[in-house]
């Protein structure tokens, strides 16, 4: 089978497949129409738990219909409040944390994911996060609260420690400025002052 390069969201996806497991707990944090509250239901399997979050009630209500009519809506626990206080509404630890940003497709683009409310949202995750866990960011620069998102991102993320987390950063160089990117950040095994642990990609 040949193998395609994706946009963002693909790439979200292929990496949470393969860190989220049965039995988990996942977080949504912007759960839209429900695709990917969906998708990670799925992933976790009838023993997991997904929490997912979203402002508008009228996403919480086709997300709800959507996994309803897939038959996994009691394995999901859907907040209509900001995502920017997950880590206070989500019990610890979770495996993997989802951002999709921007605004409902098909939606007002008004109401669209605000820099100051991701940031604290994303913070929030990374705390949430088990060791080895994932938090993905597809984050849509093409507009201007969108450009504001990846500034801070981008100066968040560059930030963390290296004994903590890594940091992966994908974007088409060819597909023009405001092209989609994918933010995929992993909270290290390491614990330091094990004896014999490596840290991953530390740079000094
Ligand atoms: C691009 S859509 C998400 C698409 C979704 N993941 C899917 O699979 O259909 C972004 C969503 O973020 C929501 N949103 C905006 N600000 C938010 C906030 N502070 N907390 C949670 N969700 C927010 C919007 O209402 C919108 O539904």
């Amino acid at each position: 089978m040949s193998y395609e390069l994706k946009s963002a969201r693909y790439l979200a996806r292929e990496v949470l497949s393969q860190a989220i497991h049965a039995g988990d707990s996942a977080v949504d944090a912007t759960m839209g129409n429900g695709h990917d509250t969906l998708f990670l239901a799925e992933q976790v399997g009838p023993a997991g738990h997904v929490y997912a979050f979203d402002i508008q009630s009228g996403a919480v209500e086709s997300t709800r219909k959507l996994l309803e009519s897939h038959g996994v809506l009691e394995r999901v626990t859907l907040f209509c409040h900001s995502h920017e206080d997950l880590a206070q509404l989500v019990p610890s630890p979770v495996s993997a944390a989802v951002f999709n940003l921007g605004w409902l497709p098909g939606g007002d683009h008004r109401v669209t994911t605000r820099c100051a409310s991701t940031e604290k949202a994303v913070r929030g995750a990374l705390e949430l996060i088990r060791p080895g866990g994932i938090v993905t960011v597809c984050a849509y620069p093409g507009h201007e609260e969108g450009d504001r998102e990846r500034t801070m991102l981008i100066s968040l993320l560059s930030g963390l420690s290296n004994r903590q987390y890594n940091v992966l950063r994908q974007s088409f160089l060819n597909a023009g400025p405001g092209a989609p990117e994918c933010y995929v950040i992993q909270k290290s095994l390491y614990v330091p002052g094990t004896p014999g642990a490596s840290v991953p990609h530390e740079s000094t």
